[in-house]
């Protein structure tokens, strides 16, 4: 099986294939699903927290009924269904998440979510008898080590750990890969995230230390910088200069995006990426999918590259 997250952060040129349909694109391989824009957290770095184009999908979470019509909408009308990844807001809050794992099972959808990990335990039993292949995990500090102690024990999923590098944890990178090798943990990936904007002071040169020192150590598990960027870069990616990489994202040909009240956006789900092109209300995902507002937002990119608010995305190609 596939870890999705790592073969996109790490072989993503690979579906670059797809940009040879010029503004046109086979089928969806993934739905990214935003069940609920609400969450149990305050995290200062979070870009949800920062914009305001948030605030309206804030009303509604999406409704177990909407979701059973995405599935079937999907599995309808694709030759291959694409893979569901569950996303917030924090997911596991919206009142009908175990019914949607259970629906999407019975259904045989490939699942997976990004979570905060707060309710992990106490899903622990319907996550474990569901589909769900992967769950990403977001921590902030080695003290979010307990909430994937039940997890860790369903052998079957993979999971992957993430965090986003501040001033509170950045020059604990190798303290946390020591932790995660000392524990036995048993998770896949464990990833440094570089945030999309960066309010913290980071000193680029404790940050190098502490890529260098973890470099050539054998772990159980997959280490990763998100998005990849060289060591010598780092300065440019900090400071802001990211005019200078490579401007292309392979993301609008391989996924779409689906707010809780169904409005449809190109697959990131973020930044550059927020840019309502249908909705499922009034169309099909297939319609959708070709429709002249997204063929636009692709054909943007094979003439101009990304757009500015797109430069610090940990999706774009920056080589
Ligand atoms: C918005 S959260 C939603 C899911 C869930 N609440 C969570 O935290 O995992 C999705 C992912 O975005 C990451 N994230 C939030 N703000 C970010 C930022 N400014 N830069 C990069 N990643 C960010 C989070 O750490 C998390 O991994
Ligand atoms: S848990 Fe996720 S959605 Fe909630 S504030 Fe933190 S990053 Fe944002
Ligand atoms: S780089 Fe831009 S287009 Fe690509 S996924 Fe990120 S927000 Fe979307």
């Amino acid at each position: 099986m596939i870890n999705i997250k790592q073969f996109i952060a790490t072989k993503n040129k690979f579906f670059n294939i797809f940009q040879l349909f010029g503004n046109w694109s086979p089928q969806p391989l993934f739905l990214l699903v935003h069940i609920t824009l609400r969450c149990d957290n305050v995290c200062g770095y979070c870009y949800q927290l920062s914009d305001d184009y948030y605030k309206k999908y804030l009303a509604q979470d999406l409704s177990f009924d909407d979701f059973k019509k995405i599935v079937i909408d999907a599995k309808r009308n694709f030759f291959v269904m694409p893979k569901i990844h569950l996303f917030g807001g924090e997911p596991l809050i919206n009142k009908d998440f175990s019914k949607m794992l259970e629906f999407a099972t019975l259904n045989n959808v490939k699942l997976s979510f990004t979570t905060n990990g707060n309710l992990l335990n106490i899903f622990y039993k319907d996550i474990g008898s569901s589909s769900i292949e992967q769950i990403n995990v977001s921590m902030n500090s080695l003290e979010d080590f307990y909430k994937i102690k039940t997890v860790q024990d369903i052998k079957r999923i993979k999971i992957n750990i993430n965090f986003v590098l501040t001033d509170k944890n950045y020059k604990e990178i190798k303290k946390i890969v020591d932790f995660f090798e000392f524990e036995k943990a048993n998770i896949n990936v464990l990833s440094f995230q570089h945030a999309y904007f960066c309010k913290d002071k980071i000193n680029i040169n404790v940050l190098k230390d502490q890529i260098f020192k973890i470099k050539n150590l054998k772990t159980r598990f997959k280490i990763l910088f998100l998005p990849y960027i060289k060591v010598n870069d780092l300065e440019k990616y900090y400071n802001k200069e990211l005019n200078n990489f490579s401007r292309n994202c392979n993301i609008p040909w391989l996924g779409l995006n689906i707010m809780p009240n169904l409005d449809v956006t190109p697959g990131g789900g973020v930044l550059g990426c927020n840019n309502v092109i249908g909705n499922l209300k009034k169309e099909k995902i297939k319609i959708i999918w070709n429709n002249k507002k997204i063929k636009i937002f692709r054909k943007n990119i094979l003439k101009n590259g990304v757009c500015d608010k797109c430069l610090g995305c940990c999706h774009r190609q920056y080589y």
